[in-house]
């Protein structure tokens, strides 16, 4: 392996390879995030989506599989407000897809699938002594932050702009995972319309590095040691690599899905899966609402509506209601298991940067 220059990622995190694998989680386990960890890159691991009550034993099951490292993620997002009305329109504007996977629309007022981080959280992962801990839509309170701190925790805020890298800064984070419009998921948004705050990889890296002080992630679009390199050059302390680590068969993730990136050129930035804008796979389901993202219920209330969709698609093995999370790199995909990749990936940065 040719030698690696360290950074100041590399340094403060103990990592061999400033390579992270990013949070993900819809498709997060346990086995991924520790065969990056344990292979010399970052893994990490999305606790969006888990209850808080399953939230010690997921830890666990990290901990059992790597002693290295490993990034804890966390939504931060404000409470959504009820709308019953609103509900009701939706449930009429997506009657043509349920009646098409023999669904009856959900019933109820939509209800939240998953809470904002809160002090539950907080009280089941500060004596799990967390070396990482990462955010996304803004940071929890301050003292949060500070508690966290206080556990020896590094802090890593997400920012689609400058002004957003700013903010999470002062408001005590660590390091900056500066997250471009190309990249897949949910965009990290959260002062802004993200309308308003749409900028590539290659624009906002070297702009959040002037603006901050402290070590700065580049994040979407990055799918190979290119990428890798030219992140660097951009003055990036680390990368953060998401579509890239879907082809990992630790990941989780439907075949279907898998299969849809490799052909991946049409992604869309969508409200239509969670209420809060995420790039995926175009398909049926985000065709369908494209011209009505502003009825669509506040985040996370839209999955009450979108999760039977996705899971009836799903089994029928259709991609027309899959939710395919995909960044615009999506076709330079290589399935490969995590360790190998990220050497891959290190290996190839490492040949351009020498
Ligand atoms: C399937 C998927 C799920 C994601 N889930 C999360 C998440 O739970 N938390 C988070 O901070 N970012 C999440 N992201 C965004 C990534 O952290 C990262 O910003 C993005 O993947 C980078 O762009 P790329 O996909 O082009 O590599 C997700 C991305 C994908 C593709």
């Amino acid at each position: 392996m040719p030698h690696w220059p360290t950074t100041p990622l590399t340094e403060r995190f103990g990592l061999r390879y400033p390579i992270i694998q990013a949070p993900m989680a819809s498709a997060a386990t346990a086995e991924l995030a520790a065969a990056v960890a344990n292979a010399g890159g970052l893994g990490s691991y999305g606790f969006a989506m888990t209850p808080v009550d399953r939230l010690a034993d997921e830890i666990a099951a990290i901990r059992r599989l790597t002693n290295q490292p490993v990034n804890f993620n966390f939504f931060c997002h404000a409470p959504p407000v009820p709308d019953p009305e609103r509900d009701q329109q939706m449930a009429d504007r997506l009657a043509p897809l349920y009646a098409a996977f023999d669904l009856s629309p959900p019933a109820g007022p939509a209800a939240a699938p998953y809470p904002t981080f809160s002090e539950a959280h907080l009280e089941i992962l500060l004596p799990a002594l967390p070396t990482i801990v990462s955010f996304q839509f803004g940071l929890p309170p301050r003292f949060h932050i500070e508690a966290l701190k206080a556990a020896g925790a590094f802090i890593i805020g997400t920012a689609t702009t400058v002004e957003e890298a700013v903010w999470l800064v002062e408001h005590g984070a660590d390091v900056i995972c500066a997250q471009g419009f190309e990249a897949g998921g949910h965009r990290g948004t959260f002062l802004r319309d993200p309308a308003a705050s749409e900028i590539g990889t290659l624009a906002l890296v070297p702009q959040v590095v002037d603006a901050v002080r402290c070590p700065v992630i580049a994040a979407g679009g990055i799918m190979d040691g290119r990428g890798i390199a030219a992140a660097l050059m951009l003055g990036a302390a680390a990368v953060q690599m998401g579509t890239a680590f879907l082809g990992c068969p630790e990941a989780k993730v439907q075949p279907l899905h898998r299969r849809a990136l490799h052909a991946g050129t049409d992604t869309r930035l969508t409200k239509a899966y969670s209420g809060r804008s995420a790039r995926g796979i175009a398909n049926r389901l985000i065709e369908t609402l494209a011209a009505h993202e502003a009825e669509i219920p506040d985040f996370p209330l839209q999955q009450h509506f979108s999760r039977p969709l996705n899971a009836a698609s799903a089994l029928r093995g259709s991609t027309e209601c899959l939710q395919m999370w995909a960044g615009q790199g999506a076709p330079l995909l290589r399935e490969r298991p995590a360790a190998e990749l990220l050497k891959m990936l290190a290996h190839e940065a490492a040949a351009l940067l020498a």
